[in-house]
């Protein structure tokens, strides 16, 4: 074969084209390389101003300028103020972008910047990618998917959120929040998984799996945040932000440990707390973010600070002269992003030329941030498909899935002479409260919804009744200012029908005018927020039975309540399709399975209630009047059929190193299918230091038939025996303990030798 000599050199052109392109092209932008080696030579090339400016998170344009057109459009075109913080790389993550086309604006901005570095696009996907201005899937807030006592549910929600994220262009999510709740007042309750640390700890790492899957390199995986840390679900009263005054000995054994399960498996970032600690500003608290966080736990990825809490560190808890001293103290302190805005990029470099923050603290910040980006493969993809995004919203799978969550979370309180479920065929229904067709179901950090995507509660029940039933609504559209009119009507209604459906509750709606509770509004009572209690006072006057759903996120403490609802559904905070859920579960078609994750006081003056007290709390003291009992226990629930225990094998002694392991039969003893959550607690009889009465240390979600049994094989790690001795180390003491289930009198004792 003959070949021209031209033709015989076009490979080795071809390839040194290549050589040439190649080389041409940065080090750190050659895929081929690992993210480690990747961070390193980026970290080469910076200056000290792309460094900084790593650390930089600023808002969203459309966030900022809701109503400036003129700015938007600027920004549109590469102009304005934004544009250029971006394209001269002094930032590297936006918060509250609200659409993927705003996050292909900022990418692009980003591009055009001398390094190419891609922005770390982040919000607060908390049950779903709520703050999306768009079709995203809303889930039960985290309280409701505590009830569930199901971590495969909150797994899988993660997941989902994930892939909604990463298709709009979102890579991080503020979410789990692993707070522990002990003020109930606190207004965010809803947003965490309740008063329990195994619970907390079990699904907070959920949905820490369902976010960043195996290890960040996927497209359908998220960067998760542990927060807040730490304390802030027991601040003084109950106040967001407030101080936390709590004993290093309640810190590890009660609200650490949740964060420590999360660092061992990975999380990739963790938030500090508005609130100070004992004396110290959570973002100025050196000796637990740097020294235990990063020193002692060995948490690699990246702390940031929570909305302007630097700042506060001068204007409210005044630890700082001023701003850049506020800067100087959190940079110090282990802070690594700044959430947000201007000011704090100045404070740095300033404070870095004088020689105050080593050029060591920000090359360890901006090491864990741009390391992600090679890891998450943003210098490769950072924009947006546009066609992937409306197949891949709310797609089927995450509205069942949505909906299962729901149906999961409900916890039926109360059923006297069993009213529920009630017949699909019943002759005649009365429906009101606020909470009956609006929106609060969606709870906090989401949007309104369009109202064709959300099953409000009145819509659930008209299509769950067959149409002979007579269904009358009275709307009622705020929480307060209920006039005689309107209880009269409501009295008079109710009287005319077979039952009356009464939907109450709070509402933590991020931007609706009629919010009760929430980030930032603390509840100074646990009573039914506003006029609430005179509209069941009404309906109950009419002599008829009288059912109540309850749609809040922080627990409900009314004696009237308890005493003359004739059923009490809590449905916490049950997303897009919570109508459909509860109308499941008042008709029959779902069996509740749900159980408190948090205990309710009979009052705001009842705190603190939370179970796993200690042996003194309440041997002496009484409430005049009162009981301290609460009014609704943590682990509590029924059913609309009836679960026996019975042990099948257990050790009687073990040794003081063993784990232990025992099982429980489960029998199905009443006439429907149903879920029974079998909860393990462990009790120490007698310990060198004082422990709680009782803690949880496993759980099992279950279905069983009716007339069926299962058998549940558990095993207690060796170090959930341990308690914190006199000098607070961990140690395994011998003895007496208690291993007993849920609020049944089954237990056994086991010896540790
Ligand atoms: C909240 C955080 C949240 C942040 C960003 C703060 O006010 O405390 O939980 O992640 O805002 O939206």
């Amino acid at each position: 074969m003959k070949f021209s000599r031209s033709y015989n050199y076009f490979p080795a052109i071809l390839f040194a084209f290549f050589l040439i392109q190649s080389c041409s092209k940065p080090s750190y932008l050659h895929s081929s390389l690992s993210p480690e080696k990747r961070t390193k030579l980026l970290l080469q090339e910076m200056t000290l101003e792309e460094k900084i400016g790593q650390m930089c998170m600023y808002v969203g344009e459309a966030e900022l300028n809701k109503n400036n057109e003129d700015e938007k459009l600027n920004y549109e075109m590469g102009l304005g103020e934004r544009a250029e913080l971006i394209k001269s790389g002094k930032t590297g993550l936006f918060i509250k972008v609200p659409t993927f086309k705003e996050v292909n604006i900022l990418q692009k901005l980003a591009e055009q910047s001398r390094l190419k570095i891609p922005l770390l696009i982040t919000t607060d996907a908390i049950h779903g990618h709520g703050m999306y201005m768009g079709n995203t899937t809303n889930y039960p807030t985290p309280i409701g998917l505590a009830a569930s006592f199901d971590p495969q549910i909150a797994e899988k929600i993660a997941h989902f959120t994930a892939l909604e994220m990463r298709v709009t262009g979102y890579h991080w999510t503020y979410s789990p929040t692993v707070d522990i709740v002990r003020d109930v007042r606190w207004g965010r309750t809803g947003e965490t998984f309740g008063e329990d640390t195994y619970l907390s700890t079990v699904l907070g790492n959920a949905m820490l799996k369902g976010y960043q899957g195996d290890g960040l390199d996927k497209p359908d995986q998220v960067i998760a945040t542990a927060k807040h840390f730490i304390a802030g679900g027991i601040a003084e009263n109950g106040l967001n932000g407030a101080p936390a005054d709590i004993s290093e000995r309640t810190l590890r054994e009660v609200f650490f440990p949740p964060f420590k399960t999360l660092i061992d498996n990975g999380v990739y970032s963790v938030m500090a707390a508005h609130n100070e600690i004992n004396g110290v500003p959570s973002h100025a608290q050196k000796a637990y973010l740097t020294d235990l966080l990063k020193k002692t736990w060995g948490f690699k990825g990246i702390v940031i600070s929570d909305w302007m809490d630097i700042e506060r560190l001068a204007s409210v808890h005044k630890v700082a002269k001023n701003e850049k001293e506020a800067a100087f103290l959190a940079v110090m302190a282990g802070i690594d992003v700044h959430m947000q805005g201007p000011g704090f990029f100045d404070h740095i470099k300033e404070l870095v030329n004088e020689g105050r923050i080593p050029m060591s603290r920000i090359d360890e910040a901006v090491r864990a941030i741009v390391y992600i980006k090679f890891k998450m493969g943003l210098f490769e993809h950072r924009y947006v498909d546009e066609a992937t995004v409306n197949t891949t919203l709310q797609k089927a799978e995450h509205l069942a899935l949505a909906l299962e969550a729901a149906q999961k979370s409900m916890v039926l309180l109360k059923n006297k002479n069993q009213l529920l479920p009630l017949k699909t065929h019943i002759r005649s229904l009365f429906i009101t409260g606020p909470n009956a067709d609006n929106q609060a179901l969606l709870g906090d950090w989401s949007r309104t919804q369009p109202d064709e995507h959300v099953t409000t509660v009145l819509e659930g029940i008209k299509q769950s009744v067959s149409n002979q039933t007579q269904l009358v609504y009275e709307a009622v559209n705020d929480y307060k200012n209920y006039d005689s009119a309107l209880l009269k009507s409501v009295q008079k209604k109710a009287s005319h029908a077979d039952v009356s459906i009464l939907v109450l509750g709070e509402n933590s709606l991020r931007f609706d005018s009629h919010r009760t509770s929430g980030e930032n509004l603390d509840r100074s009572t646990l009573e039914l927020a506003g006029d609430q209690l005179n509209l069941a006072k009404a309906v109950k006057a009419s002599g008829k039975p009288l059912i109540v759903v309850l749609i809040n996120g922080g627990p409900i403490g009314s004696e009237w309540l308890a005493e003359n609802a004739d059923a009490i559904l809590e449905a916490w905070e049950p997303g897009m399709l919570g109508g459909k859920a509860i109308a499941d579960v008042l008709f029959g078609a779902y069996n509740p399975g749900g159980k408190m994750p948090v205990s309710v006081p009979r009052s705001a003056g009842h705190l603190y209630s939370y179970y796993n007290h200690k042996p003194s709390s309440f041997h002496r003291g009484r409430f005049y009047g009162s009981t301290s009992s609460p009014l609704w226990p943590f682990g509590f629930g029924l059913s609309y059929t009836r679960f026996d225990y019975q042990f099948v094998q257990h050790p009687q002694t073990a040794k003081l190193t063993d784990d232990v392991s025992f099982s429980v039969k489960v029998t199905n003893s009443g006439e429907k299918d149903g879920d029974e959550t079998v909860l393990v607690y462990l009790t120490d009889e007698i310990s060198s230091v004082t422990s709680p009465v009782k803690k949880l240390v496993a759980f099992k979600r279950i279905h069983i038939r009716a007339g069926e049994s299962q058998t549940i094989d558990f095993s207690l790690q060796n170090e959930q025996f341990q308690l914190l001795d006199s000098n607070l180390k961990p140690v395994v003491e011998p003895g007496e303990f208690t291993i007993s289930l849920g609020d049944s009198d089954k237990k056994f004792s086991l010896f540790l030798e």
